[in-house]
């Protein structure tokens, strides 16, 4: 399938599948100094291509990151990172990650350009504090701002006119040695359609992105699955601008680092008590269908409670809010489940917290065969109110609701890993609306996850 570029070309969007092997090492002597390509070229050929189109053409490349697929362009010329905006529609002034891949790359960039188009540097320029950071997580899901030397090598469009640029050391090899072919920085924000969650495979950027670019790189799903740290060392004390790959807790760890603040905001700085004013927020991490994030102190499926009956307090345990409108008119609802929540989060509505005598019907699920799942942790059901265990029951059974449900584990590495492939799935598969487990965001990614979910979700319950 191909689509009307902005520009009016037509492209033809294809998959390049890269085999994760042998592609390449850090130099042995110099470690992050200089990343450095295999003898064998066979390996890193579809790469090649790749990266002379980075080099000469202004369309940008899909490619792999530990975290997320990134869309690349030379991040020292101005008509290509324009494509990068106009490929994923994003607003101009939203700042792009420049990814390096070694420290001789990153120097580079520091030195200030000498009128007479050579670069020199007797003290090393990058700032000590960044030091034990990029000791301990680079190359990894980790970005650290930078002051942007003038006159700067970055093409301005890169910074939207900040006085400094981030910069990561991707861990992926794939992505190193695509930057080492192209020979220049590369900027890459998360290849999504604008406001869309991040990718996690070659297929959702090409769900996104069909016809608005030429290549897109395959080297299989994400490791880490939620994007990386971002954080500001130049200030006092340091800042976490976005959490991500990395934790605030692993920062706290470093030399410098142990006063490090958070310095974004996503609701739930306010305390549980303050209102939280839906629509507030912009759009971000947002699949079609509306999203009902469920702090981690709420547990529908602890205790669930009749859905159709009253709303009781939220002590209770129960789905609060479940939109009753959805129900009985077959709706699709998607459910995301994490740690707690039992097999579709409390819809079943199991006989065990019957009153005797109660009336009231019974809600129950049928689970269905779904053949053509691709997808281990999903399952499809369908919610009926009344029992079938109650043939004599005075009243008909209905199909309230089709449910679909995946399950992302208890692990945060196995949650932020499945996280947007997961609201991406519910996606296409039409769901109305989607209610999320969330987690506590205490250590490892957790604090990333809740972050990306609190942006998705057009209501918190807590
Ligand atoms: O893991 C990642 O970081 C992925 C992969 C592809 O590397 N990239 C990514 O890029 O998430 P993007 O563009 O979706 O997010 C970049 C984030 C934004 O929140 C942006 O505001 C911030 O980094 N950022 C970039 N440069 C900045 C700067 N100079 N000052 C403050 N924030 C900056
Ligand atoms: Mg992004």
């Amino acid at each position: 399938m191909s689509a009307a570029h902005p520009t009016g070309a037509v492209f033809k969007t294809r998959i390049v599948p890269v085999r994760n092997t042998n592609l390449g090492a850090f130099d042995e002597a110099t470690k992050l100094e200089k990343w450095v390509l295999p003898r064998d070229q066979g390996t890193i050929q579809p790469l090649r291509q790749a990266a002379e189109l980075l080099k000469t053409s202004s369309i940008p490349v899909g490619f792999p990151t530990e975290t997320v697929y990134g869309l690349a362009a030379d991040a020292t010329r101005s008509d290509s990172v324009k494509g990068i905006y106009k490929a994923k529609g994003r607003p101009s002034d939203n700042p792009l990650i420049i990814h390096i891949c070694d420290l001789n790359m990153l120097r580079d960039l520091l030195a200030p350009t000498k009128t007479n188009g050579q670069t020199a540097y007797t003290l090393d320029p990058i700032p000590q504090i960044y030091w034990p950071l990029i000791m301990k997580f680079w190359p990894g899901p980790l970005t650290i701002l930078l002051p942007n030397p003038r006159p700067s090598k970055l093409a301005p469009e890169v910074t939207a006119g900040l006085p400094t640029f981030g910069a990561r050391m991707p861990q992926s090899p794939l992505a190193l040695s695509l930057i080492k072919l192209a020979g220049v920085p590369l900027a890459a924000p998360s290849a999504n359609a604008s406001t869309k969650p991040s990718p996690t495979t070659a297929e959702h950027v090409l769900y996104d992105l069909n016809g608005r670019i030429e290549v897109i790189l395959d080297g299989g799903p994400c490791l880490v699955g939620v994007e990386s740290t971002v954080v500001d060392g130049l200030c006092n004390p340091p800042v976490v601008l976005r959490p991500g790959g990395v934790s605030i807790d692993q920062l706290r760890g470093c030399e410098g680092w142990e006063g490090v603040v958070k310095g974004y905001k996503d609701g739930s700085e306010l305390g549980s008590a303050a209102p939280r004013a839906p629509g507030m927020k912009y759009k971000h991490y947002s699949p079609k269908a509306k999203v009902v994030l469920f702090e981690a102190t709420l547990h529908p499926a602890a205790k669930p409670g009749a859905l159709g009956a009253a709303p009781r307090s939220t002590d209770d345990g129960l789905v609060p809010h479940v939109d009753l409108e959805l129900l009985g008119r077959r709706a699709k609802i998607g459910i995301v489940r994490t740690r707690h929540w039992d097999q579709w989060a409390g819809f079943h509505n199991p006989h065990d917290n019957q009153v005797p005598g109660d009336q009231r019907p019974i809600n129950h699920v049928t689970p269905h065969d779904n053949p053509r799942n691709t997808y281990p942790q999903l399952r499809v059901g369908r919610l009926w109110e009344g029992s079938p265990r109650k043939s004599s029951a005075p009243y008909n059974v209905r199909h309230l609701a089709d449910l679909i449900e995946i399950s992302l584990g208890s692990e945060t590495k196995d949650i932020a890993h499945g996280l947007f492939s997961a609201l991406r799935e519910l996606d296409q598969r039409d769901v109305d609306i989607i209610y999320v487990e969330g987690i506590k965001d205490e250590g490892d990614s957790a604090a990333a996850v809740m972050n990306r979910l609190r942006k998705a979700a057009s209501i918190i319950e807590e």
